[in-house]
């Protein structure tokens, strides 16, 4: 039932408005419940939701002005929210284990005490998160600052969130969670298969989001010129980076600018991906169609912001191993492990001082099986990788790190913010179910 390619129109996803706005607070709620999207052309498919909307939601937040998210729970089985790069306390973290019932409410407390940054947030109920994210539990969090919005980059209508991710559908076109039919695997752009977006030929800003539980995206353009990278998970990079290949590991995000004015009206440029997968099935993202003019007073600075260099960053107090594993022979239950432990919520694994700095060195022993890494409540810095230092993508912000097979990458972090439980894992939202997940406590 999937269409052929570029047949559907790729959806702005809703924003949602506050239910109140007063003083420095603006209060939303949503429903977490069942409901049916036209993925395929005229087909209903049951869908997971927050507020019925699929693709999920946005929610703008400012710097310095806090957001309440009164969650409902009218899902029938336990559920839990995560603010994915948020510096939150512990109780709105969205724990794996802190999961509220179905039939009651949730209030999430988000201070944004942390710059500008595109943020998302999702399921972590634990062992149900890949499939709940998988079937829609995912949203946009847009957090931006005075900074951000004094810069001349695309705003509004031309600022767009993108996020992909790969979906299998079932002859009655419902959602297949099971890994088995790889066949019938597809990309979905903002919830649609391999969609077109009519733009303008001027600049636009796409907040790219990789909302897949294991696939990797390769990205790049049609017409062989490079993306213009600005941001990382936790904000905008240094300068912006032409990037001839975008690589993006589920949870990670990338804002990359366009430039359509390069092109006449009547040009299709497609966004194409080189990463795992069949590229007949995988290998179209998303089809920009330039279909009009327009003036364009935005611009890309050649400095977005400054950053602490990596040698002047606060000296690491201590420095930890981090390896991430599971079992690769072929067993029908594999597990996952972190320094060769099943995640065990009873259990803290990494106490960490409040308002320390460590240099955190994680490797994937694994010989086939690529990983990411996440830390919740902070963003941390990429040192290096392989021994060298980070490239320029990766010099930014992060909340999220690829590692693949027999790779080590070298990370910063310091836990500022909040003292209490968190956790990390590896985003390959499986992976984490399986047990390749730990709680650290700062404290
Ligand atoms: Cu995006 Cu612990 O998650
Ligand atoms: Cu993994």
């Amino acid at each position: 039932p999937v269409p052929p390619a570029f047949t559907t129109a790729m959806p702005v996803p809703t924003v949602l408005r506050p239910l109140s706005s007063t003083g420095a607070v603006d209060c939303y709620e949503l429903t977490i419940r069942r409901s049916t999207a036209e993925i395929l052309p005229g087909i209903a498919t049951d869908v997971l939701t927050y507020g019925g909307h699929f693709p999920g939601p946005v929610i703008h937040a400012r710097s310095g002005r806090r957001v309440l998210v009164r969650q409902h729970n009218d899902l029938g089985m336990p559920v839990t929210v995560h603010l994915h790069g948020g510096n939150v306390p512990s109780a709105s973290d969205g724990n794996p284990m802190d999961v509220f019932a179905p039939g009651t409410a949730r209030t999430y407390v988000y201070a944004n005490r942390q710059p500008h940054a595109s943020l998302w947030f999702h399921d972590h109920a634990h062992h149900m998160e890949a499939e709940h994210v998988y079937r829609g539990l995912s949203g946009t969090y847009l957090l931006t600052d005075d900074l951000e919005q004094s810069l001349p980059l695309p705003k509004g209508r031309y600022d767009v969130p993108i996020t992909l991710r790969d979906a299998r559908f079932d002859e009655r076109g419902q959602l297949a969670y099971t890994m088995s039919d790889r066949n019938r695997t597809t990309v979905l752009a903002n919830g649609r298969p391999t969609p077109y977006f009519e733009v303008a030929a001027r600049k636009y800003r796409f907040r790219l989001l990789n909302g897949s539980n294991l696939r990797l995206f390769a990205l790049s353009l049609s017409d062989g010129s490079p993306l213009t990278q600005i941001a990382s998970d936790g904000g905008l990079l240094e300068r912006p980076v032409a990037v001839p290949v975008l690589t993006l590991s589920p949870g990670e995000r990338a804002d990359v600018v366009v430039d359509f004015s390069r092109h006449t009206v009547g040009t299709r440029l497609v966004l194409t991906n080189t990463g795992p997968g069949r590229p007949e099935q995988v290998g179209k993202v998303l089809a920009f169609d330039v279909v009009r003019t327009a003036d364009d007073p935005s611009s890309v600075p050649e400095v977005l912001r400054t950053l602490r260099p990596a040698a002047a960053l606060p000296k690491a107090a201590v420095t930890r191993d981090i390896e991430l594993s599971m079992d690769e022979d072929g067993r029908p239950d594999p597990r996952g492990f972190i320094n060769g432990r099943m995640y065990d919520p009873d259990r803290v694994d990494t106490t960490v001082a409040f308002g320390s700095s460590e240099v955190w060195n994680v490797t994937n022993s694994n010989k086939r099986a690529p990983h990411n890494f996440h830390l919740h409540l902070v963003q941390f810095r990429v040192l290096e990788r392989g021994g060298r230092p980070a490239g320029p993508t990766e010099t930014g912000l992060k909340d999220t790190v690829r590692v693949m097979p027999g790779e080590t990458v070298k990370l910063h972090v310091t836990f500022d913010g909040y003292r209490g439980d968190y956790v990390y894992h590896c985003h390959m939202l499986d992976h984490s179910a399986m047990g390749m997940m730990a709680t650290f406590r700062v404290r």
